[in-house]
């Protein structure tokens, strides 16, 4: 039973859900999950200690006993992982392949499950994911799903990336979006798509403001606030 408003964001890569989330969370007052971030660690951390992306055990017993922290830093909020500072290598382009990869194993799902539901407290959640209406927050209040072309999300990220001085030509942007998008649809746990009550905006033409403007106007009109 959730007993607190629950807020969904799920999408594909790069359709600008982290933005939305982290303006939501910030207008609104509430927690925030970056769902992708805890597979990105598990991905990474499986990297540091040796461990194959394709060992499902293996991956398991990291993912059930992750020591994620989410702190304020300069520009945004920083990944830690046993107190060190994972963010840049889990953003990096080999951070989403890790994550893509690990997040096909139920076992790794399963073991993520009550970590998440867990930030579900007062004042409220906003949930960035994949599956946060689906599966994680079936009874959430309100459950966005963005979409946007691979072309526009290849150039988000491609921005993203410089900002923090990484340069990664945009073809190979757009083939890896394209890579981890049709792994993320095609799996059978919790495959990417959206839930059958989920609101579709489709952010190709739009501007993040008109995004989350479109988002605050149903949040207002579900009297979730
Ligand atoms: O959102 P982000 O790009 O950080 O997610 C990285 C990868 O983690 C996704 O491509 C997806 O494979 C996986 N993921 C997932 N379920 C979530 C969040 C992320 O399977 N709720």
């Amino acid at each position: 039973m959730q007993l607190v408003p629950v807020i969904c964001v799920d999408g594909p890569s790069g359709a600008g859900k982290g933005s939305l989330a982290r303006r939501l969370a910030d207008r609104l007052g509430f927690h925030l999950l970056d769902s992708g971030a805890l597979y990105r660690v598990v991905g990474h951390v499986a990297s540091e200690r040796g461990v194959a992306w394709d060992d499902e055990l293996g991956l398991e017993a990291i993912a059930a006993s992750l020591d994620v922290t989410f702190e304020p830093i300069d520009d945004g909020v920083g990944v830690f992982h046993e107190g060190t500072d994972v963010s840049i290598p889990i953003r990096s382009v080999r951070g989403g392949e890790g994550a893509s990869a690990v997040a096909v194993f139920p076992k790794v799902r399963q073991a993520l499950l009550a970590r998440q539901r867990e930030l579900a407290v007062a004042p409220g959640l906003i949930a960035d994911g994949r599956d946060m209406g689906s599966v994680v927050f079936p009874e959430a209040d309100l459950k966005l799903f963005l979409e946007a072309s691979a072309q526009a999300r290849a150039l988000r990220r491609q921005l993203q990336l410089q900002a923090q001085g990484d340069s990664v030509s945009l073809p190979r942007l757009l083939e890896a979006i394209e890579a981890r998008d049709a792994k993320d649809r095609a799996r059978s746990a919790s495959p990417l798509r959206p839930a059958e009550d989920a609101v579709v905006i489709d952010s190709t033409e739009l501007s993040a403001s008109q995004v989350f403007d479109r988002a605050m106007a149903l949040i207002t009109s579900r009297g979730i606030v």
